[in-house]
């Protein structure tokens, strides 16, 4: 039975808290409300799962006595930990490689003369998790432009959880989160420190974190010549993932490049395919 057919106070589970439909529900529309991210009914179980450590270390009783406190106070602290709590912030580095090669064929040599000729260029990674994706960005980047950072190009880095913003601000990873990048990018952007790895000051000269909702107004001025926004808009119904692409489209440059996720499309008629899961505004280069 879905949660859609039980009634709103029969218990979904027989765990160590009551959790109801309703509970379910609410949980569901404060998390919907605050970032976009649509839960199914089947996300039931992972909601009481990872939202059970929540009411635990509150010290409540119930689900509904949890609901209760973040309906009656919405500056609680307690609703950016039920975000960081229910957002999804699998990453990997170079996590579908063909975008970072398609960064080096195609996206980075008309910016690498734009850079050169004293022009600005600004990459986004908008729902970069614990940084694997912005760092991966700066790697293809400064193995084509070692000299980067002498020039008007920053990469700019943001994502709803501020918990991941800091582990990706710190930048450092174990022993299985580097394996995915090619050993001779690994040697001149990762150094040993202790049992894990620290990323290279160069890529962070390159790069400014900060915490940012995409359901929110955007401070940055200016437009960006790429934007990687992967594996985020799969979590939003699809007038959200309509709105979000809608403005995208807005702030990339004539000539930017829009990258989504494997299993993510663009259905805005702003936006025509530039290559598998890429995107540039239509009638531009
Ligand atoms: C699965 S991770 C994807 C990370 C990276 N882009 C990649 O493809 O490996 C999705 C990220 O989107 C973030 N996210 C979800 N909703 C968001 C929102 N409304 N605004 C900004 N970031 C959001 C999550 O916190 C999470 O870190």
């Amino acid at each position: 039975m879905t949660a859609a057919h039980r009634s709103p106070e029969e218990s979904t589970n027989d765990g160590e808290f009551p959790f109801t439909t309703a509970d379910f529900r609410a949980i569901a529309d404060l998390l919907y409300a605050a970032s976009g991210i649509h839960l199914a009914d089947a996300k039931a179980t992972l909601v009481y799962s990872r939202i059970a450590k929540r009411v635990r270390k509150l010290r409540l009783e119930s689900f509904r006595a949890y609901c209760d406190l973040l309906r009656s106070d919405p500056d609680h602290p307690e609703h950016a930990a039920m975000l960081s709590a229910l957002t999804t912030n699998v990453t990997r580095f170079f996590r579908e490689p063909h975008h970072f090669e398609h960064m080096t064929s195609d996206l980075l040599p008309p910016l690498i003369a734009k850079a050169r000729a004293g022009g600005r260029v600004r990459l986004w990674s908008a729902g970069c998790s614990a940084g694997h994706e912005p760092y991966s960005m700066a790697m293809t980047l400064l193995d084509a432009f070692p000299e980067a950072a002498r020039h008007d190009i920053r990469i700019l880095a943001t994502d709803i959880d501020p918990l991941v913003v800091e582990h990706a601000r710190r930048g450092l990873y174990n022993d299985g989160d580097v394996e995915p990048i090619a050993a001779p990018l690994r040697s001149k952007f990762m150094n040993r420190a202790g049992s894990g790895w620290q990323v290279a000051p160069a890529l962070t000269e390159l790069l400014s974190f900060g915490s940012l909702n995409l359901m929110e107004d955007w401070p940055m001025r200016g437009k960006f010549d790429a934007i990687f926004c992967r594996n985020v808009a799969i979590y939003f119904d699809e007038p959200t993932q309509t709105r979000l692409f809608t403005r995208f489209a807005e702030r990339l440059t004539p000539d930017g490049r829009l990258y989504i996720g494997h299993s993510e499309r663009s259905l805005i008629p702003q936006l025509t395919s530039a290559g598998l899961t890429i995107y540039r505004l239509k009638g531009a280069a």
